[in-house]
């Protein structure tokens, strides 16, 4: 799977080890974040992911920042995503199953490393069920949406 990554200036250990992680599982990562030692705002970050995520050419998005919750704000205002800012497994799997969530969101400074893996893991590893009354939700998200 092609996957965006992006952070801010809390989270760039956290990006490269989740980019790192993703990559030995064999998917190719798209990095849009700032390195380690730079300062980035993580509505920059949030606007260039979701903008891979949205052309098609990302099928997934990542956003780190210090909490997720300041890219999971900039990333839900762009048409067509549904950004997720999860730190427990069980929002990070519905996230998928239920909302088709195409973005997952989380804090660098919530979140330990290894708590980061997993969520990646169920993530990317959980498909949409495509159950009718939860599309039916989620096209009721996209007329809000298309209101604005
Ligand atoms: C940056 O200090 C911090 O505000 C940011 O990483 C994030 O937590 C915002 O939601």
């Amino acid at each position: 799977m092609k996957i965006a990554i992006g952070n801010d200036h809390a989270a760039p250990e956290l990006k490269l080890a989740v980019k790192a992680h993703l990559e030995e599982q064999g998917h190719e990562v798209i990095d849009m974040g700032c390195a380690p030692g730079e300062r980035c705002d993580y509505p920059d970050a949030a606007e260039a992911v979701c903008g891979k995520v949205t052309s098609g050419e990302c099928a997934l998005g990542i956003l780190i920042c210090g909490t997720g919750l300041g890219m999971s704000y900039a990333a839900n205002k762009v048409r067509g995503i549904r950004a997720a800012c999860c730190s427990d497994y069980f929002s990070a799997r519905l996230s998928r199953e239920h909302n088709d969530a195409n973005v997952l969101c989380f804090g660098a400074r919530v979140v330990g490393e290894g708590t980061a893996f997993d969520l990646v893991d169920i993530f990317v590893n959980t498909p949409f069920s495509g159950d009718e009354r939860h599309q039916r939700r989620i096209d009721k998200i996209t007329a809000i949406e298309e209101k604005q």
